[in-house]
């Protein structure tokens, strides 16, 4: 495995004949993961919840790499029926050889899906949960299949509020937001830990792209965001870097199951991507087996592992 430092776009192998479904790929993260995925070869399938959004990403990716293999698949992580109809498309397609959760909201008021969960919790966990339980059958019918999930340092100063899910009696956006993230990387593990026991072909890791300047903090006050840009610029990391630990979990051929990628740098906030600790709290087999049964009930899936 190549170090942190020697690992750049450059790295990212030919992904010639292999399908990736990005979540969250018009803009941001998935954006710029969807676009190198592209210029390698891969078939790329744009899971967005905005077709004008998804259509204009669709076209700059195709400014960068004329021959870029595109789908637009409409989803909506805050809406199970959404997420349905999505998986019931990339059902169709020839082969899915990586799903990647990168999908995410910050919402800076109390906010709820359209199936009544809160927004952290139900689009950044509970959305990719089912996405996931739709599409494993899919990915498991080739070698090689990987589940990437985006986290978040934030998470090692989260906790799940297991006795108010959904928000009802306090609610910090912050709290919200980093609870999700860990839900991202119990389920992540859980997911990889249930693939190994059931001598699954698939593995399923995480990443964390460190600090990123994109649309997460659309919601933050304006004056918020004008005066944060110029400060965080300068020591976080630029769009195409963060985009590496995700770029590098979906395609090394050395990553392994449970693996969690991030910078290399002071703090995880920039660099290029080398495999970081996660918080113990992360690691938690009960919590994880607990997150699942609960997920499994909220999302009314059918068990698919
Ligand atoms: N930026 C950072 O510093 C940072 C740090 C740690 C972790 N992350 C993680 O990185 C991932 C990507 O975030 P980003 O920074 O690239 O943010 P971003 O620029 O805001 O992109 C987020 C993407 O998620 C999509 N999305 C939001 N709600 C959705 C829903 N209900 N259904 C489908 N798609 C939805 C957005 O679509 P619309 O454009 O239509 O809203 C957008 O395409 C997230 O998981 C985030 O938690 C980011």
């Amino acid at each position: 495995m190549k170090t942190g430092k020697s690992y750049s776009h450059a790295d990212v192998p030919s992904q010639v004949g292999r399908t990736f479904l990005v979540t969250g790929a018009n803009t941001g993260i998935g954006f710029e993961t969807a676009a190198t995925l592209a210029a390698r070869g891969a078939r790329v399938l744009l899971g967005c919840r905005s077709n004008a959004r998804g259509q204009a990403a669709c076209e700059r990716i195709q400014m960068r790499t004329p021959e870029a293999d595109l789908r637009l698949v409409p989803l909506d992580l805050g809406d199970l029926a959404s997420v349905r109809e999505a998986a019931n498309m990339v059902l169709q397609e020839p082969r899915l050889d990586c799903l990647i959760n990168n999908a995410g909201v910050v919402e800076t008021t109390r906010t709820f899906t359209k199936d009544g969960f809160e927004a952290h919790f139900g689009v950044n966990h509970l959305g990719h949960f089912a996405l996931v339980g739709h599409l494993l059958s899919k990915l498991e019918a080739y070698e090689g299949g990987r589940v990437v999930t985006v986290a978040s340092t934030i998470h090692k100063r989260s906790f799940i509020h297991w006795r108010d899910l959904q928000a009802k009696r306090l609610y910090s956006s912050l709290a919200r937001y980093g609870m999700s993230k860990l839900a991202n990387l119990l389920f992540t593990f859980e997911l990889e830990r249930r693939l190994r026991a059931s001598d699954a072909r698939s593995i399923s890791l995480a990443c964390h792209p460190g600090g990123v300047w994109t649309e997460l903090g659309r919601n933050l006050p304006k004056i918020v965001q004008r005066v944060l840009r110029p400060i965080a610029s300068p020591v976080i990391n630029s769009l195409e870097d963060g985009a590496l630990p995700t770029l590098r979990a979906a395609t090394d051929e050395d990553a392994k199951g449970g693996d969690y990628f991030g910078p290399d740098g002071l703090l995880e906030i920039a660099g290029a991507p080398i495999l970081r600790k996660t918080s113990r709290r992360a690691r938690s087999e009960v919590d994880a087996e607990r997150l699942w049964e609960i997920s499994m009930q909220l999302t009314g899936m059918q068990p698919f592992i």
